[in-house]
């Protein structure tokens, strides 16, 4: 494997060979990203100081911490990230740059909502290209003033009110959404609710609950309904997991390369984010999971052998349980014998780049035999992968996918774009090579 130089943003290639041998041993990967983003922007709220170990070392969580920063919240990186919470932010002299990161422009603007002030949220020319009114309307609901660019695009400036907690049903399965809304919900006057059709990522709550803020949660038919009422979180120590979206490139690594033996260790395991590992063990891999007792997420070890792979057909509920391992599902399928169909997941086309049509466009230039829906993918396997040139779209999740397809292929692969990883995963070549 090698990667030419060139500076992150700047697209530098990079060629993954075929593997020559199976991956077998042990490995660490960078804290969870969402873990991450939602501990420092609860610190910044709490009154004292927060000490946050396994904070995500890629960039986009870094933006959080430097948005945070420019609102008046102090932080420190060093063994552990250390956030000097004053309860409240400052107006900043300049536009909250969140560069790529949504979640950061999401996760922030929920406590903008609640500012006596007017910022405005804006971003790197991907960023200004993804949808943002799915998070302005219910904080326009429960009384901030938010402008969007047309097509309900960013930048977006809050002018923050004295809220009015809501009702909202989210209409797209979004736990960034959710935990704006939520956030916002600490400074409103009344009760908050928020009611998910799928139940999406719950970190924000736990994290609320180790915070000391107090939530409800309530099933009704087939809607979960969490409640926030006004509440200021207390500051807090916490280590965060490591990324099970992380792990799963390697993870997929290992199901593909025969003879493999893969064990990644302190993972996040939190149910709401494991579907991946219950899709590779429906299609066959063997996966073994060693949970510790965690607080205030579970985490362990996950150990993965490869096995003869067979298609599967994932539910819609499943959908967001899996929604950014979704593209190395779609890999895995083409060594799967059958049909693997991923449908109701157009959310897949608003990520960092268009997914699916990203990865079918990727796939098939490796010879794979894939097709686009509207709402998915159909992958038809198994089909033999043959070396090519994939184009990552500046997306870090679709990079790490393609450098996996790399190892599978019968030639090299070629990724432009891998210096997107940076993003969530910094070292992810170097991690997969020394496990070669
Ligand atoms: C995330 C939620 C998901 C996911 C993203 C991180 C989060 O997005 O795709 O990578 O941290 O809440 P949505 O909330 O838009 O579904």
């Amino acid at each position: 494997m090698s990667v030419d130089g060139g500076r992150r943003g700047i697209a530098p290639l990079a060629e993954v060979r075929p593997a020559d041998r199976p991956i077998v041993g042990e490995c660490h990967v960078p804290g969870d990203k969402s873990i991450s983003h939602r501990a420092a922007v609860i610190a910044a709220v709490a009154k004292g100081t927060s000490r946050i170990r396994g904070f995500c070392s890629g960039a986009d969580c870094r933006t959080t911490l430097d948005v945070l920063a420019a609102l008046g919240v102090e932080s420190t990186t060093d063994d552990e990230v250390v956030i000097r919470g004053r309860g409240r932010l400052i107006p900043p002299d300049a536009q909250l740059d969140c560069r790529r990161s949504a979640t950061t422009m999401r996760l922030v603007a929920g406590l903008l909502a609640t500012t006596a002030f007017r910022s405005v949220l804006t971003g790197d020319q991907q960023l200004l290209g993804r949808p943002m009114d799915r998070v302005a309307e219910p904080l326009q609901k429960m009384g901030a003033r938010v402008n969007l660019a047309s097509g309900g695009r960013p930048p977006m400036s809050i002018e923050g009110r004295s809220l009015t907690g809501i009702k909202y049903r989210l209409p797209v399965a979004s736990a960034q959404v959710k935990s704006a809304v939520l956030l916002a919900g600490l400074r409103a006057s009344g009760a908050t609710t928020v009611a998910e059709p799928v139940p999406t990522r719950d970190h924000t709550e736990r994290l609320l609950a180790w915070a000391g803020v107090p939530f409800h949660r309530q099933h009704v038919g087939d809607e979960v309904l969490t409640t926030v009422r006004p509440a200021d979180p207390a500051p807090f120590d916490v280590t965060v997991p490591g990324d099970l979206s992380s792990a799963a490139p390697l993870i997929a690594g290992a199901a593909l390369v025969p003879g493999s033996d893969l064990v990644v260790r302190g993972v996040g395991l939190n149910p709401t984010r494991t579907g991946f590992l219950r899709a590779l063990e429906r299609m066959g891999a063997s996966v073994e999971v060693t949970p510790s007792s965690g607080a205030p997420e579970i985490y362990g070890d996950v150990r993965v052998r490869q096995a003869p792979l067979r298609g599967l057909r994932v539910e819609p509920s499943e959908v967001p349980s899996m929604i950014d391992e979704l593209p190395l599902l779609g890999l895995l399928a083409t060594q799967a014998e059958g049909v693997t169909e991923i449908r109701r997941a157009s959310e897949l086309r608003l990520k960092e780049s268009d997914r699916i049509a990203g990865l079918v466009t990727g796939l098939r230039v490796l010879g794979a035999d894939t097709e686009e829906a509207r709402d998915g993918f159909v992958v038809r396997g198994p089909t033999p992968l043959r070396g090519g040139r994939c184009h990552a779209r500046a997306d870090h999740r679709l990079a790490m996918t393609f450098a996996v397809a790399g190892l599978a292929a019968s030639g090299p692969v070629v990724v432009e774009g891998m210096g997107f990883i940076e993003d969530s995963f910094p070292g992810f070549l170097e991690a997969l090579e020394g496990l070669r």
